[in-house]
């Protein structure tokens, strides 16, 4: 398969796969993040059950898999928006086992939602300012002294804008969230969650539903973590996107790890190929599966809702 900029793959060798196994749960020379024995069951179903996985540092990680697959639910997980039945995972040796999401995000993990979790409501300056580490919460004394506090301020908008500039969202600066396009709000959740310096950036699909126009300029974002020393995790199910930029790619299927290798080694992988192949085919779905999917789909459809609402005039009469 020729990939996103028309080349055919190379010939996969070892160098490519830096001495790692192409297989589930390879083991990686410095992995930044690892999981063991993660199982998060809903009810009857089990969304993740992953015996073990690492993600290896400074590279572009594809996580791939059909729809419920389990993906973003470990996101979920890993990044301390959920707790898993079972399991333990470190970050940077760290283990993460109940650490709260703000704090995991403090310690350097960073991640962004499938639906866009911008707020309609809000300017973009301010969802960057909100996407600054928590401040002063838990700093009581530096808020009292407002030498201090205000040169913090100063200079997480100066990060901002900073940010702002480079994902090419300066001149949306005063307008509101709601008023941009998705693809521009993938932009500003991806420059919101490099407010706090991360070392990992975990990205559910940051692709979806963006113009291809745009789809290039994000390409671009993501390598160039990469190039700055950065860690990413990323969700995908365009395989020329992920043959595009990712070092390695995991595949889950039915909450599990079953494959991984370079974008060469999976495109061949007999495993992954069935597994895409069988999904919804002929099988009954749960009935939770069904109601967590009519679910979704509703909150799409309010969240598709909101931001044509926020296109509209009534959004600007009700500006704080
Ligand atoms: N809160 C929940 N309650 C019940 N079931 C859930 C919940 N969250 C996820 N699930 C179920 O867990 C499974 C994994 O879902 P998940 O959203 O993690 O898949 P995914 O790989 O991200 O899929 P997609 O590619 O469609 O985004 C699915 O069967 C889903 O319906
Ligand atoms: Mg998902």
């Amino acid at each position: 398969m020729a990939d996103a900029t028309g080349a055919e793959p190379r010939v996969v060798t070892e160098a490519d796969r830096g001495g790692v196994l192409p297989e589930p749960g390879a083991a990686k020379p410095d992995p930044i993040l690892s999981a063991t024995g993660i199982e998060r069951r809903f009810g009857g179903v089990v969304a993740v059950d992953v015996a073990h996985v690492e993600f290896q540092r400074h590279q572009i990680t594809a996580l791939i898999g059909p729809n419920g697959a389990g993906k973003t639910t470990l996101f979920n997980l890993l990044t301390g928006f959920d707790q898993p039945n079972a399991g333990e995972w470190r970050f940077n040796g760290t283990s993460l086992s109940g650490v709260p999401p703000h704090k995991v995000a403090r310690m350097g993990m960073v991640r962004t939602f499938q639906l866009t979790k911008s707020l309609t409501k809000l300017t973009v300056i301010e969802n960057m300012r909100l996407g600054a580490p928590d401040q002063r919460g838990e700093r009581f004394f530096p808020a009292l002294v407002k030498g201090l506090w205000s040169s913090e301020e100063d200079e997480i908008t100066a990060r901002a804008d900073e940010l702002l500039e480079r994902f090419k969202l300066d001149h949306m600066r005063e307008e509101f969230a709601g008023s941009l396009s998705g693809g521009q709000r993938k932009l500003l959740e991806m420059a919101r969650a490099l407010m706090g310096s991360p070392e990992l950036v975990m990205l559910d699909e940051p692709m979806a539903g963006v113009n291809p126009a745009l789809t290039q300029s994000l390409l671009g974002h993501v390598k160039a973590l990469r190039e700055e020393g950065m860690s990413v995790v990323f969700v995908e199910h365009d395989m020329d996107v992920v043959h595009d930029i990712s070092d390695w790619v995991v595949v889950m299927a039915e909450g599990r790890v079953i494959a991984e290798g370079t974008p060469t080694d999976i495109g061949r992988n007999q495993a992954v190929i069935d597994a895409y192949l069988g999904t919804h085919h002929g099988e009954d779905l749960h009935p939770e599966i069904v109601e967590h999917r009519r679910l979704e789909a509703e909150a799409e459809a309010e969240a598709l809702e909101q931001s044509a609402e926020g296109d509209s005039d009534d959004d600007t009469a009700e500006r704080p």
